[in-house]
């Protein structure tokens, strides 16, 4: 088979790097790609990433299928543009998108659909969630409507940091949302018409230092390790959040399919829905992939069962001086064999080969990814490859994998 990977960070080298270790993978395409994937295949670096655009480039490229790592262009319609010339593509409609698209339509269904997930209020605009956030109570957690990358939330402890947010977050509507406690859990499945195939959970880390400070992040790093949830809790995750939403789906005549994202807070109670996102995670995707025996491109195909190695892995992300805010680029990049070398695969984020060699070329700049018999060496295995790179400016959370140490 062709395939074609749309996207080009570290989840979409993940993907890639899994997918061309299928016998059933002929050739890899990837737009925009990047430095990694180019390795592993061809990477057609200029298009605008306009639904119709990219649609054309498929059946330009006989390509038998699509993968979509981000979700912009999933909110914009690839799905609907690929479907309605009829190829095949895995990702939901744009209708189906809007689970990450708007936080006020995820919100709302879950209210109708009593899954759980935190108390909220809807605010029109910045003038309305200012009254509201004064009439109270403070922690408020302030989430911007539309996608904004991971950086459209603020955990807000009192009403200065509320005010504070508002004046920054992008304008429209917000969600205003009592905050929970518990630990973080990304729950991921493949759902394909009534097939729905639950991936193993994984914790990403948001924050952008170390013991969870610092502003959100698209994520510094996750871990993949069947200890984080029980097949009890895994059960509940299914019957409280992943079958009644996509029954809801399905009844209002937009069914999902392809990789649904429950971002999670275990608490007291059970699990809360933080958000959906409608795709793989980034940095989910690197562990999962890493840690995947069976072939994704199966699964994708022909809906067949996912067979998983015991052992976890762990994938760091090492970031560019200045992430989250305006990262610092085209800082030279050394290490990359030699951490591979000691067992690691290194997926590329944000790189650029130029005549210096490779250069950082954004935020987060690479995922360095291993695994280990048992998940404080897979977490000691990944720390010593981290250690061979380098480029100025870097920075990385040294405590990646902590909190699932209390399970072993
Ligand atoms: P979201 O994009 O909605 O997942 O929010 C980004 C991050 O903000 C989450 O991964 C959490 O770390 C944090 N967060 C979001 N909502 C809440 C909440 N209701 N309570 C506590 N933390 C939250
Ligand atoms: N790692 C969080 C996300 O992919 O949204």
């Amino acid at each position: 088979m062709k395939l074609l990977v749309i996207g080009g960070g570290g989840r979409e080298h993940a993907l890639a790097w899994k997918l061309v270790q299928s016998p059933m993978c002929e050739k890899l395409y990837a737009v925009p790609g990047n430095p990694g994937i180019e390795q592993l295949g061809e990477c057609i670096g200029s298009t605008s990433g306009d639904p119709e655009e990219l649609a054309r480039l498929a059946e330009d490229l006989r390509v038998d299928l699509t993968v979509v790592g981000p979700e912009l262009p999933l909110v914009q319609g690839v799905v609907n543009a690929f479907r309605a010339r009829g190829l095949r593509i895995i990702g939901p409609t744009a209708e189906a998108a809007q689970l990450e698209g708007s936080k006020v339509f995820a919100k709302t269904l879950m209210r109708e659909l009593g899954v759980p997930t935190a108390e909220f209020r809807i605010a029109e605009d910045a003038a309305q969630a200012r009254e509201l956030v004064r009439r109270g109570p403070v922690p408020v957690v302030i989430k911007a409507d539309g996608l904004a990358a991971g950086k459209g939330v603020v955990v807000a402890e009192t009403f200065e940091e509320a005010e504070a947010a508002l004046a920054h977050l992008p304008s429209g509507r917000f969600v205003l949302e009592e905050k929970l406690t518990g630990e973080e859990v990304s729950f991921i499945a493949y759902v394909d018409g009534d097939k729905v195939i639950p991936f193993e959970p994984t914790q990403d880390h948001k924050r952008v230092y170390d013991d969870d400070r610092g502003p959100n992040t698209g994520g510094m790093g996750a871990y993949c390790d069947s200890r984080i949830l029980s097949e009890p809790q895994r059960r509940q995750v299914l019957d409280r959040i992943i079958y009644p939403v996509l029954e809801g789906l399905r009844h209002r005549g937009t069914p999902f399919s392809g990789f649904l994202y429950a971002g999670l807070m275990w608490t007291r109670e059970g699990p809360y829905v933080l958000e959906f996102n409608v795709r793989m995670g980034d940095p989910e995707a690197q562990p999962l992939m890493h840690r995947m025996r069976s072939d994704l491109l199966a699964t994708l195909v022909d809906g067949a069962p996912i067979d998983w190695k015991p052992e976890p892995s762990v994938c760091v992300v090492l970031a560019a001086q200045g992430y989250p805010g305006t990262p610092r680029t085209g800082d030279v990049i050394r290490g990359i064999e030699e951490a591979e070398a000691c067992g690691a695969v290194v997926f590329h984020a944000a790189t650029k080969r130029t005549s210096a060699g490779l250069v950082t070329a954004g935020g987060r700049v690479l995922g360095v990814t291993a695994s280990g018999p048992d998940l404080p060496s897979a977490i000691a295995r990944t720390y010593q490859a981290v250690e061979k790179i380098h480029f100025e400016g870097m920075h990385y959370r040294r405590d990646i994998g902590r909190k699932g140490l209390a399970r072993w």
